[in-house]
């Protein structure tokens, strides 16, 4: 009977599969490769740290609004690429290679689904059209140039589509100057309809409106221009009358200090209602980056939090976003929401219509039952990678043997 000889080896294979391939691990745990690491993980080494082990590391932020609701804009923090469009490995959409460095390596799809809600992009007029260039002296060439804006503002925009209570945040580094290209491209792209009017952005450091009526209204699009005259000519915000911005790029990378950049009023200016932190390097460095992502960045997220005024940033923009040494960009997100929406370390220790303050905070887990308790160690997973990855491969070992006693036994059957 050909059935019963197959049996055994289709038994060997789910073996295999609960071991290694199908098993998921949570932060910390070492892997062999994305899909062996929980949702929201990415298996990671990170050389620049010493860290040869792959292990789990997160690239997802927790969502802030599922967490605490309705609370006004500025209340919460949103994990943001410096330079989205500008990924590794693209050629031109002209058909030259591309010569400029680049940020990312992920499509500002990928980028949305992975929680990102601020996006960095620099615009150009360039071939008849407006295009993302990384470029320099204000002008784009095929070597500079990724591809024609509206194909990533469409991106935009089927996910504001898609996703109907998320609120999507634009930063123009802005080299167009042909006349309404701005307005006209966005208009092309069918992201006009979610625009935020400038009328309703404060002027006077007040909160800004609840994510709860940008929702209600659908006007879920804010974006920002660093030509301070389209404000007048477009009703395209003009940046930093609204955001407050501490230096980019190496300047902005000592430990201790978070001097605005030179746009930017003082990091402390108090009638601005938004903070943004740039944490990245003048030349965007892939191997460096899970270095920059892990403990220095949440020593600087620390230091700009007093030079603003004891304000949390409202975006935090990285290279390589999905790069780091364990929690990354999406843990300094958290812990900024955690400490502005609900007055905790981290947004996971928030409670539902809890008072500000009332924390909970799991408890350190016990060492591992003697007995296996797959109830216990779920409840304490998120927060202890070491019994948690203990635990799991005594789970592992207990399938292994409930498998090759079933396998043992059929064969002898
Ligand atoms: C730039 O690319 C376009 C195609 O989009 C091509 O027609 C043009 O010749 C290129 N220019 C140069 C200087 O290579
Ligand atoms: C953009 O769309 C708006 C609303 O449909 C329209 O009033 C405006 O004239 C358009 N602007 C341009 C420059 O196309
Ligand atoms: C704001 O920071 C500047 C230094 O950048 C300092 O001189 C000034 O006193 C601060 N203002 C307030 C209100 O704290
Ligand atoms: C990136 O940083 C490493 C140090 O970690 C350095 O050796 C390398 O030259 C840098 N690469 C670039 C492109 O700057
Ligand atoms: C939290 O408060 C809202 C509004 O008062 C209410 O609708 C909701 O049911 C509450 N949720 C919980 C879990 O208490």
């Amino acid at each position: 009977m050909p059935r019963n000889n197959f049996l055994p080896f289709k038994l060997l294979l789910i073996t295999v599969c609960l071991l290694d391939y199908c098993s998921s691990l949570e932060i910390g745990e070492t892997c062999s490769s994305n899909s062996n690491c929980d949702a929201g993980l990415r298996c990671e080494t990170c050389p620049a740290n010493g860290n040869t082990r792959p292990r789990c590391t997160r690239i997802q932020p927790l969502s802030p609004t599922s967490k605490v609701k309705g609370l006004p804009f500025n209340h919460y923090s949103w994990l943001t690429t410096h330079n989205s469009y500008a990924l590794s490995g693209e050629t031109s959409a002209t058909g030259s290679v591309i010569l400029s460095p680049t940020n990312q390596d992920d499509t500002v799809t990928s980028q949305l689904s992975n929680g990102i809600r601020g996006l960095m992009l620099d615009m150009y007029d360039f071939n008849n059209d407006i295009w993302l260039c990384h470029s320099f002296g204000g002008k784009c060439y095929n070597f500079t140039a990724f591809q024609p804006a509206i194909n990533v503002l469409k991106e935009i925009q089927v996910f504001l589509e898609a996703n109907p209570t998320e609120i999507v945040t634009i930063f123009i580094e802005d080299y167009v100057t042909s006349p309404q290209g701005l307005t006209k491209v966005f208009n092309a792209s069918g992201l006009s309809k979610y625009w935020f009017p400038v009328s309703r952005m404060p002027k006077s450091g007040v909160d800004w409106p609840t994510v709860d009526d940008m929702v209600q209204q659908n006007q879920r699009l804010l974006v920002f221009t660093s030509i301070s005259s389209k404000e007048a000519s477009e009703g395209i915000a003009y940046e930093w009358r609204y955001v407050l911005e501490n230096q980019y790029g190496d300047d902005g990378m000592h430990a201790g200090s978070c001097p605005n950049r030179a746009e930017s009023p003082p990091m402390n200016t108090s009638t601005i209602s938004l903070v943004l932190q740039n944490y990245f390097p003048t030349n965007p460095n892939l191997t460096e980056a899970c270095v920059d992502n892990s403990a220095s960045l949440i020593g600087m997220m620390n230091t700009c939090y007093e030079a603003a005024g004891k304000r949390w940033p409202n975006f935090i923009a990285l290279d390589f976003y999905q790069r780091s040494d364990g929690g990354g960009g999406p843990e300094a997100v958290d812990e900024a929401n955690g400490h502005m929406t609900c007055g905790c370390d981290k947004i996971a220790y928030c409670q539902v219509n809890a008072t500000f303050g009332t924390c909970d905070v799991p408890v350190l887990s016990p060492p591992p039952p003697a007995g296996l308790s797959l109830v216990g160690n779920s409840q304490n997973s998120g927060n202890s990678p070491t019994n948690g990855s203990l635990i799991s491969r005594l789970v592992r070992l207990h399938w292994l043997i409930g498998a090759i006693f079933t396998m043992i036994l059929l064969l002898w059957l």
